[in-house]
């Protein structure tokens, strides 16, 4: 399998001087899901960011071949889709349905194809009675599936999602891992859900004050309990009374 993502000492300082990643390498297999854990204010929405470009145009990122710079980035954008952390900084438009659909049409795909994958992507979520409403009269949870309803429509190469279930509730949060373990794309998903990123990722990287303090097969992670306890997480329950 091909590396799809290939990261090679990326540094990343915000402008108030807070330094948030330092010097992240990372490979990542076509098709693979992979969680990214670690604490509060680890770096993981800040790595996520420099995936697609938005926080800065990296040459140290390599995706689908295409390395990080101003020539490519509409390209890795249109093959790698986000979803963001915060869903009002994906909803935009007056109804559910175009930010749904905002994605295909900007791939240029056809009038009844738009409509199609928009129609399915707001059932998938359970979301097609919300298909006229206003994204922002929507309660937090809609928004957050309305966000993720964004990338299903565009069928990306890359999916990467920050929080994908925070605020879901239960029947939704299992649909949300059903479509995603039924989705065959390269993952990667950011989460303090660690019940969720067992049951999808192969394997794990476990960030921690910008570095990576480890990666490798999920069950081995999310096990160690010293590890777990140092980094502000915890054994989740699935795999603590097995
Ligand atoms: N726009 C910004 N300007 C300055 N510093 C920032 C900015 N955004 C984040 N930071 C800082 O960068 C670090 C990493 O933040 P980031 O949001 O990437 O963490 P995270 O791992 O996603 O945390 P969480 O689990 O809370 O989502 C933190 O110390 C944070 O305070
Ligand atoms: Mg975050």
């Amino acid at each position: 399998m091909r590396n799809v993502i290939e990261i090679k000492g990326l540094n990343y300082k915000y402008p108030n001087g807070v330094q948030a990643l330092k010097d992240l390498n990372l490979s990542v297999k076509e098709g693979s899901k992979i969680g990214l854990i670690g604490p509060n204010g680890a770096g993981k929405t800040t790595f996520l960011l420099h995936l697609n470009g938005i926080i800065s145009l990296d040459p140290t990122l390599t995706i689908l071949g295409m390395q990080m710079k101003k020539k490519n980035v509409n390209s890795i954008r249109r093959q790698l889709g986000i979803v963001f952390q915060d869903p009002d900084d994906q909803l935009f438009s007056t109804t559910v349905f175009d930010d749904i659909a905002y994605g295909p049409l900007n791939m240029g795909l056809a009038k009844e194809e738009v409509i199609e994958r928009t129609n399915k992507a707001l059932s998938q979520v359970e979301m097609l009675k919300f298909s006229g409403h206003s994204p922002h009269h929507l309660s937090f949870g809609e928004k957050k599936r309305a966000a993720i309803a964004t990338i299903l429509s565009m069928e990306p190469e890359i999916m990467v999602l920050d929080e994908p279930s925070s605020n879901l509730d239960p029947k939704h949060r299992r649909q949300l891992i059903e479509i995603l373990r039924s989705i065959d794309k390269t993952m990667i998903i950011a989460s303090h859900d660690l019940e969720m990123i067992y049951e999808l990722c192969d394997d794990t990287v476990l960030l921690n004050g910008g570095r990576i303090v480890t990666s490798g097969k999920t069950a081995d992670i999310l096990s160690n309990e010293e590890l777990m306890l140092q980094n502000c997480l915890e054994v989740p329950l699935t795999l603590k009374y097995q």
